[in-house]
C-alpha cells in the first residue's frame, strides 16, 4: 500500500501551485496500475506551466507529462515531477469558408469534445468518438480510429518549453505526426507540455466511411448516406462491442502497434498462413493485424497473473483486478515471444511503458 503524507496542496490564488507530495496516480491511468508520484502538479493554466519551469525547485526536476493516462502503462513509481494537465475550455476561433478551427483546453476529454464539436453542428470528429484520453493526448500519439486520425483534423497546437519556460506553436508538419507517433513521444517528449490544440473541421463535412465495420452498419440498417450524427453512434456501438470500458476494465486499448512489412515478408507468411488480416499501403508496403496475430496464437482470454488479454479483442490487455505494471509487461513479453516464434514479427507496443 503506497501512502500519501500530507500533501503541501494549495488554493489556486495566481501564485501557488497545485502540488501534492506522494502522490497515488492509480486512478491517474486507465489500467488502474499502482504507483506513486513523488511529486503531482496539476496543471490548469499556461501560467501554472510556466510556474514550474520558473520555480526554484521545480525548475531543475526532471519532468514527466500526463494526459488521460489512457496510454501509459506504468510498472514503478514516478521519482519526477509529475504534471498533470487540466487545462479546460473550448470554443471556435475561426470560421473559414473550408474549415471550423475550434480551440480546445489539453485537459479536456477528448470524446466529450467530438460530442460537443458534433452538437455545434460541426462534424469531421464523429470516427474518433469514444477514444478515451484528452484533447492534449490526442496529438502525442496521433490518435485514430475507423479511418481518421488526428493530424487530419490538425490545425496547430500551443506547447510551453520545459527548459525555456516559452511558449510556442507548433504546425502540423512541426509536430511530425505517423503512426501512433509525433515528435512529443520522440526528441519532446516530456520536454514540453501541450497546453491548446486546434481542430480544423472541413467543410463542407464529408463522411469517412469505408471501414469495414462502418460498411457493415449502412448495409444492416439500409442508411446508404450516414449523417454524422449516425456514424457516431455506430462508431459508439462498435467500439463498445469489442473494446472494454476503462471504468469498468482497466486497460490502454490497443496494446501493440500493427505492424507493418515489406512485400516479400509478407507474401513470405500468407504462404504459411493464408488467413492473415493484412492490408496493402500506398508505399508498396503491408500493415499486419496485430489482433489477428495474437488471437491466432492462442492467446484471447488467456491470464497471466491479474494481468489478461480481452475476451473480445485480442489486441486489448486488461487488468483483471489488482494487477500491477509487472504482470502487465509479462504478459506483453510472453505475447511477444509466441507471435515472434510463429511468424517472425516483433510487436512494438503502443502505450508508454515506465
Ligand atoms: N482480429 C482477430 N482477432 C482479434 C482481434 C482482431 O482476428 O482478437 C482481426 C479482426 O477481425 C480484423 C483485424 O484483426 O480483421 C483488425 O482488427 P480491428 O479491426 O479490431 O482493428 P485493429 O487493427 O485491431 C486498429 C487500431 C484501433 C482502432 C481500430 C479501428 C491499432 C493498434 N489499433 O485496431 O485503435 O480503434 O483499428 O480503426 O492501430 C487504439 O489505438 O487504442 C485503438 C483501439
Amino acid at each position: 500500500m503506497h501512502t500519501t503524507p500530507a500533501a503541501a496542496s494549495s488554493s489556486l490564488s495566481s501564485s501557488a501551485l497545485d502540488l501534492q507530495r506522494g502522490a497515488s496516480l492509480r486512478e491517474f491511468n486507465t489500467f488502474g496500475l499502482p504507483s506513486t508520484a513523488a511529486c503531482l502538479v496539476r496543471i490548469h493554466s499556461e501560467a501554472d506551466a510556466k510556474r514550474v519551469v520558473n520555480d526554484p525547485e521545480l525548475g531543475r526536476a526532471a519532468k514527466f507529462i500526463l494526459g488521460g493516462g489512457s496510454n501509459l502503462v506504468l510498472t514503478q513509481d514516478i521519482n519526477r515531477c509529475v504534471l498533470k494537465v487540466e487545462i479546460k475550455g473550448r470554443q471556435v476561433v475561426e470560421t473559414r469558408d473550408d474549415a471550423w478551427i475550434v480551440e480546445v483546453g489539453a485537459g479536456e476529454s477528448w470524446h466529450d469534445t467530438v460530442q460537443w464539436c458534433l452538437d455545434q453542428g460541426m462534424p469531421g470528429l464523429e470516427n474518433m468518438a469514444l477514444i478515451p484520453g484528452t484533447v492534449g493526448a490526442a496529438p502525442v500519439q496521433n490518435i485514430g480510429a475507423y479511418g481518421v486520425e488526428l493530424k487530419d483534423r490538425f490545425e496547430s497546437l500551443d506547447a510551453v518549453d520545459l527548459i525555456t519556460g516559452r511558449s510556442v506553436t507548433l504546425n502540423a508538419a512541426q509536430c511530425r505526426f505517423a503512426y501512433r507517433d509525433s515528435v512529443f513521444k520522440q526528441e519532446l517528449a516530456n520536454k514540453s507540455v501541450i497546453t491548446r490544440v486546434r481542430l480544423r473541421l472541413p467543410r463542407p463535412w464529408q463522411p469517412v466511411t469505408g471501414y469495414l465495420e462502418l460498411e457493415r452498419k449502412m448495409a444492416e440498417t439500409g442508411i446508404s448516406a450516414p449523417d454524422a450524427r449516425q456514424i457516431f453512434q455506430w462508431i459508439c456501438e462498435v467500439r463498445r462491442a469489442k473494446l472494454p470500458d476503462p471504468a469498468v476494465i482497466g486497460n490502454s486499448g490497443s496494446f501493440f502497434k500493427n505492424p507493418v512489412v515489406t512485400a516479400e515478408q509478407c507474401r513470405d507468411i500468407i504462404g504459411r498462413d493464408p488467413e492473415i488480416v493484412h492490408y496493402p499501403l500506398e508505399d508498396g508496403t503491408f500493415k499486419l493485424a496485430a489482433g489477428w496475430m495474437i488471437d491466432a496464437c492462442g492467446w484471447k482470454g488467456k491470464s497471466i497473473g491479474r494481468a489478461g488479454v480481452y475476451e473480445k479483442q485480442a489486441l486489448v490487455l486488461v487488468n483483471r483486478g489488482g494487477a500491477n505494471g509487472a504482470e502487465v509487461v509479462t504478459l506483453a513479453r510472453a505475447i511477444q515471444e509466441s507471435v515472434y516464434g510463429r511468424f517472425g514479427i516483433r510487436l512494438e507496443p503502443e502505450p508508454v511503458v515506465v
